[in-house]
């Protein structure tokens, strides 16, 4: 399936012109993904990139809408009542927030609690420049242009102290985002730098690009996917699973735990198996415990 909107594309001087620190001969991956879900704000550089992958296999946007319906489901549980079998979280940050696109993470979780609080973060210039003019859309939700990879200095940023109670319990996105942090070492620091400052209570869904690296059909198209979107700004790295559930550590895994992602309480029953493609992505939610009383 090929992405939609290819008609709306941007011409490559529109945001490039007024804003400098965009260069649309690099490709960036938060436009790579823009492009896979059908936006216009991409440049020809990042539709290379997906062009690139959508030879390897034809269903990767298709994929990359699966992903984003993935987090969407997420929120809309993590934000449900608590007498109604949801988290009961009313704030959250959402890392690596990507371009302002359909059902960003605010309008989902509104609909369910039109007082949660949602702080986007992201550093691309794209994103810093349409998510302060689209996603600081009433008093409930913020932008806050930084590094994920700081998780420090990110939770003491003034914006987000202001926004977040962080002694209750948050909601933290990390969708698509960790496998963007070379090292597995430096992934799990992070990761261990944002659950050891999370109140208990705390959620965190994270999703990330699996191979099995197995010499199996899922592995020789992880590896090819790689290989194509190895020019973005972000190197995209693929992992075994073990080394991805390490990222949860310090929190409880909700059921059904790390799985393909269509495999997290799908809507009906899977009548029938779904493509390799659907393998080279794995995503789950942890809670940090609360201690024990005893
Ligand atoms: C593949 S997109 C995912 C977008 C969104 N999380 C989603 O799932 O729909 C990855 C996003 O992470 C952002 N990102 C990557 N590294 C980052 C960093 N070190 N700090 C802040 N944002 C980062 C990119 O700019 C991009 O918008």
């Amino acid at each position: 399936m090929q992405p939609t909107n290819r008609s709306r594309r941007r011409d490559d001087d529109d945001d490039a012109k007024s804003d400098p620190e965009i260069d649309p001969t690099i490709p960036s991956i938060a436009r790579v993904y823009d492009y896979a879900l059908g936006g216009k704000d991409n440049y020809q550089a990042d539709r290379e990139v997906l062009d690139r992958a959508l030879a390897i296999d034809p269903h990767i946007p298709t994929m990359a809408r699966e992903h984003r319906a993935w987090s969407r489901h997420v929120i809309k549980w993590l934000v449900a009542r608590t007498e109604l079998g949801g988290a009961g979280i009313d704030q959250f940050l959402d890392c690596g927030s990507g371009l302002p696109t359909m059902d960003n993470t605010h309008e989902v979780a509104h609909k369910v609690n039109p007082a949660a609080k949602v702080v986007y973060v992201d550093n691309d210039p794209a994103v810093v420049t349409h998510g302060r003019a689209l996603l600081e859309d009433n008093e409930n939700t913020c932008f806050v242009a930084a590094d994920l990879t700081r998780p420090a200095e990110l939770l003491e940023d003034t914006k987000v102290a202001a926004f977040l109670d962080l002694d209750r319990p948050v909601g933290l996105i990390q969708c698509a985002t960790i496998h963007h942090i070379d090292r597995l070492a430096d992934q799990q620091a992070v990761m261990a730098g944002y659950v050891s400052r999370l109140a208990p209570g705390s959620y965190v869904a994270l999703t990330h690009v699996h191979d099995p690296a197995d010499g199996s059909e899922v592995s020789r198209l992880a590896q090819a996917t790689e290989a194509a979107y190895h020019s973005t700004n972000a190197t995209t790295h693929w992992r075994p699973r073990a080394e991805i559930e390490t990222l949860f550590d310090g929190l409880e895994m909700v059921d059904p735990g790390l799985v393909p992602l269509h495999q997290w309480w799908p809507a009906g029953p899977l009548l029938q198996e779904l493509p390799p493609v659907y393998h080279i992505i794995l995503g789950g939610v942890g809670r940090k415990p609360r201690p024990s009383s005893g």
